[in-house]
C-alpha cells in the first residue's frame, strides 16, 4: 500500500475525545458519568431558533452564495453593532462555525510554512487547523500560577522572527477562562505594530465575562483595523453548536478577497442553518446575557470545590464557560483514566479533559485538567467532591505539591 502523506501524521486525535471508550465502558458497568471534559452546552437551543427553522419558507435548498446568504451577513452585522463592533455586511463572510474561519485564516496569512503565535495553553483545535493550514503554531507559555495571563509585552517579542505573521488571540479564553487585561491586549496591539503582524481574534466567546468585568473585543483598537481579522460564531452564545455557523470579519479588502476564494471553494454554507440563526443574531444581546450570569453561578460552584481539594489552588476563571487548574497529580491523563475505569463514589465519577492536549509544546500540562461547566452547580459541586475524592484515593497523588 502506498504510505499516507507526512501531514496526515500532524492530525492530532482530538485529545478531549480520547477517554471517550473508557466513559462509555463505565457507563456500560453502570457507573454514572458526569462530563466535565467537553464544552458542550447543555441548555437548549433557544425556541425561537428553532421556530425560525420549522417556519422557513423553503421549496428547494439550492447553493447558498458562497460569501453567506445576504440575510445572514446582514444578521452578523446588526450582532456586531449590538457590541458596538463595526462591520459592514460586505465585511463578513458566513463560515461553517468559527473552525472553518480559523482554518481559511491561519492559511491565508501564514500558510506554507509562515508561524502564528498562539498562548498556550489554547484551544486544542488550534493545532489541526493549523497542520491543516501548514502553519506553524510558536507558543508562548502561561503559567498556571500567573493566572494564565502574560503580563509583559517582552514576553510575546521574544517569540517573534522572521517568518511571524500573525497573532492568534482566544479572549475570554477556552481552555483557561482568562480574560485579557487592558494592557496586555494594548501589547498585542503594539508588537503587531511593531513587527507588521496580523491579529486574529476569536471571540466565540466575548460575551462570557465574569464578575462584571468589561467585555474588551480586540476591534478597539481601530487604528488596527487593516491587520484585525475577527472569527465568530453562533456554536456557544446560542447553546447552537450543531447548527455550524460561523463568520469571519474584516475591514482588510485583500483579505476578503482572497478568503471569498477559499469559501468559494467549498461552495457554501448550510442555508437553512445560516436562515434560523438570523434573529437570534439581531435579538440575542439579552439570551447570551442571562446565559453568562448561569455560567458565572455554575463556575463559583466549581472552584469553591477545587478550593477544598487538598493540594489544590485554582484560578478563578474570569470567563467563557471553563477553568484549568493544577491537580497534585503526578499524570492528569492516567488520573482521568482511573477516575472512569478504577474509581467511583456512590455511582458516579468524572470525565476529565486532560492538560497536555491543550498545548503545543510536548510535555507541558501534565498535571494540569480542564473543566467545563456544562451541568448545574449542585451537578458541578457534586463532582468536585467526587474530584476531592479520587484524588485523595489516587496512587500517583503527590506527596507533597509546590502548588
Ligand atoms: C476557542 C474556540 N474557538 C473556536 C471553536 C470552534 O467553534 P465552532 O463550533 O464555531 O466551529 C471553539 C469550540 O469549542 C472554541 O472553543
Amino acid at each position: 500500500m502506498p504510505e499516507l502523506s507526512a501531514k496526515s501524521s500532524m492530525m492530532q486525535a482530538s485529545p478531549i475525545r480520547k477517554l471517550a471508550p473508557h466513559a462509555r465502558a463505565a457507563e456500560a458497568s453502570g457507573t454514572k458519568v458526569i462530563y466535565l471534559n467537553i464544552g458542550q452546552p447543555d441548555m437548549p437551543t433557544p425556541p425561537e431558533m428553532i421556530a425560525e427553522l420549522h417556519g422557513l419558507p423553503l421549496t428547494r435548498l439550492a447553493y447558498a452564495p458562497s460569501e453567506g446568504l445576504p440575510e445572514a451577513r446582514e444578521a452578523w452585522s446588526a450582532f456586531f453593532s449590538s457590541w458596538d463592533i463595526d462591520f459592514a455586511p460586505d465585511q463578513i463572510l458566513v463560515t461553517a462555525g468559527a473552525s472553518e474561519a480559523i482554518t481559511f485564516i491561519l492559511a491565508i496569512v501564514a500558510g506554507g510554512g509562515g508561524e502564528v503565535l498562539v498562548f498556550e495553553p489554547c484551544y486544542t483545535n488550534y493545532l489541526s487547523f493549523a497542520a491543516q493550514a501548514d502553519v506553524a503554531l510558536v507558543p508562548i507559555t502561561l503559567r498556571v500560577e500567573d493566572g494564565y495571563h502574560f503580563g509583559s509585552i517582552d514576553r510575546l517579542r521574544a517569540c517573534i522572527t522572521p517568518k511571524t505573521k500573525a497573532i492568534l488571540l482566544c479572549n475570554p479564553s477556552n481552555p483557561t477562562g482568562t480574560v485579557y487585561t487592558a494592557e496586555e491586549l494594548e501589547a498585542v496591539a503594539r508588537v503587531a505594530v511593531e513587527h507588521d503582524l496580523f491579529v486574529i481574534c476569536d471571540e466565540v466567546y466575548r460575551e462570557f465575562v465574569f464578575d462584571g468585568g468589561e467585555i474588551r473585543s480586540f476591534t478597539q483598537f481601530g487604528d488596527l483595523a487593516q491587520r484585525i481579522v475577527v472569527v465568530d460564531s453562533v456554536s456557544k452564545r446560542f447553546n447552537a453548536c450543531g447548527v455550524r455557523i460561523g463568520c469571519m470579519a474584516t475591514h482588510n479588502r485583500e483579505i476578503l478577497d482572497v478568503a471569498l476564494r477559499f469559501c468559494q471553494a467549498r461552495l457554501s454554507v448550510p442555508t437553512a442553518e445560516q436562515l434560523m440563526v438570523v434573529p437570534m443574531l439581531e435579538h440575542g444581546r439579552a439570551y447570551s446575557e442571562k446565559l453568562c450570569g448561569e455560567y458565572e453561578r455554575r463556575r463559583d460552584a466549581v472552584f469553591k470545590g477545587l478550593a477544598a481539594i487538598n493540594g489544590v489552588t485554582p484560578n478563578l476563571s474570569e470567563g467563557s464557560f471553563y477553568i484549568m487548574t493544577r491537580l497534585p497529580i503526578d499524570s492528569c491523563e492516567e488520573f482521568a483514566v482511573f477516575l472512569l475505569r478504577d474509581f467511583a463514589l456512590d455511582g458516579e465519577t468524572v470525565c476529565l479533559a486532560p492538560g497536555e492536549g491543550f498545548y503545543v509544546t510536548d510535555g507541558l500540562g501534565v498535571d494540569e485538567v480542564r473543566i467545563a461547566f456544562m451541568y448545574d452547580a449542585d451537578t458541578l459541586s457534586r463532582a468536585m467532591r467526587i474530584l476531592d475524592a479520587a484524588v485523595a484515593a489516587y496512587p500517583g497523588k503527590l506527596a507533597t505539591t509546590t502548588i
